[in-house]
């Protein structure tokens, strides 16, 4: 029988991945989005890529209302939590923003789920959780540290939320998936990352340079103790980061009534900013505009997944490669500014 995955943010940049992926291996998902960080057209897309008409809810995530009237219609089996804000410097202006959508808008999820008998739930968190490791190449025993800005304490208190639950004995089954840097776009280039303003992300802020809609990308810090002295970072293709939820959701349904398990989703590689511009103009033949600029505020040297539990428990790993990712975030880019 089909089932039926809730798939919250499922118009974002990640979202709007994990239902091309999750149609391709026979799930139906029900796309729940207020679109306050991505446009109606994305669902235009998503039915061009999967020829298929995609069910779609305009709605909050903090609206009680809205998830009775989606789990009364539909036979939830699963959801996926991926709505949230997340700009990290947006966040230290704006605490409450963030704790309102991001953690207020988690329990009224969960307290839906409570009131409809849906127990299995895959989180979307973020190597943020670590903070700034002692050890570079971080598994998920890795120490959890105080995180940085507001967004990434939202992340962290999400995941203890989710953890004093089971550990409690709530009858819920939760894989919270650990993302490090999500970069690139579907080879289609229907779907891609589209950052409101000036973008904070390294990949949108080259695309958009070379695009000439920047004029200079700024490499913060050139004295890092690093490869090349700029921060080094685990870039993993969208598309990769998108199937690792169709795994997750294997993984609940084998799972026992009571469980949770942090998961990385990273390659184990890591690439410097340096790397990522030679590797954008050997693959694009567009030379870039860039200059060093002291470092930014917050910043973690260097940080990458071990990725060792994600191939064990959910038997998956990255199949795409950063030139792949680089590509295809040009090919969008290109795209869409057209
Ligand atoms: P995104 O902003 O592109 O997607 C989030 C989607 O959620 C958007 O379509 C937005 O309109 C929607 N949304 C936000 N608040 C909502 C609400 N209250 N009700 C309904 N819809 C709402 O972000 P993304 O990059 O796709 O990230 C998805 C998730 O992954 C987020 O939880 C984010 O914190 C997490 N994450 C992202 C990254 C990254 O680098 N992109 C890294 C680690 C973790
Ligand atoms: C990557 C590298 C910058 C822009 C952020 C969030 C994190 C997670 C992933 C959600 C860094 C450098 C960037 C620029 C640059 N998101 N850079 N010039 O900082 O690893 O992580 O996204 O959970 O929480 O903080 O990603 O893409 O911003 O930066 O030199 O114009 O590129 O200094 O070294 P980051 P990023």
């Amino acid at each position: 029988m089909t089932k039926n995955i809730l798939v919250t943010g499922g118009a974002g940049y990640i979202g709007s991945h994990t239902v091309v992926e999750l149609i391709q291996h026979g799930f139906n998902p029900i796309v729940l989005d207020n679109f306050s960080n991505s446009r109606p057209s994305v669902i235009d897309s998503l039915e061009e890529i999967t020829q298929q008409k995609i069910i779609s809810v305009t709605g909050d995530c903090r609206d009680a209302a809205v998830y009775d009237l989606i789990f009364s219609k539909y036979k939830i089996d699963a959801v996926i939590h991926f709505a949230a804000d997340k700009a990290v410097g947006e966040s230290v202006q704006n605490p409450l923003k963030y704790f309102d959508n991001n953690l207020n808008g988690l329990m009224v999820l969960l307290a839906a789920m409570e009131r409809h008998d849906v127990k299995h739930l895959v989180f979307s968190s973020s190597c943020t959780v670590y903070g700034n490791p002692d050890n570079v190449y971080v598994d998920e025993n890795s120490p959890l540290k105080s995180p940085e800005s507001p967004y990434g304490f939202t992340k962290l208190v999400g995941e203890q939320m989710l953890d004093n639950m089971v550990r409690h004995g709530k009858k819920m089954r939760v894989v919270l998936l650990r993302y490090f840097n999500p970069i690139g776009a579907h080879p289609s280039a229907l779907i891609g990352e589209r950052p409101q303003g000036i973008p904070n992300n390294l990949l949108p802020y080259i695309t958009q340079t070379a695009l000439g809609i920047r004029a200079e990308l700024s490499v913060f810090g050139n004295d890092y103790d690093t490869i090349d002295g700029t921060c080094v970072r685990d870039y993993i293709h969208v598309c990769d980061v998108a199937d690792a939820h169709v795994s997750a959701l294997t993984l609940l349904s084998a799972s026992p009534d009571s469980c949770i398990e942090a998961i990385n989703i990273g390659t184990g590689k890591g690439t410097s900013v340096l790397e990522i511009i030679r590797i954008f103009e050997r693959e694009t033949g567009v030379s870039l505009n860039w200059k060093f600029a002291p470092r930014r505020e917050g910043d973690v040297p260097e940080i990458y997944a071990k990725a060792d539990k994600a191939l064990h428990t959910l038997n998956w790993k990255a199949t795409y490669s950063v030139s792949d990712a680089v590509k295809h975030a040009w090919e969008w880019e290109k795209k869409t500014q057209n």
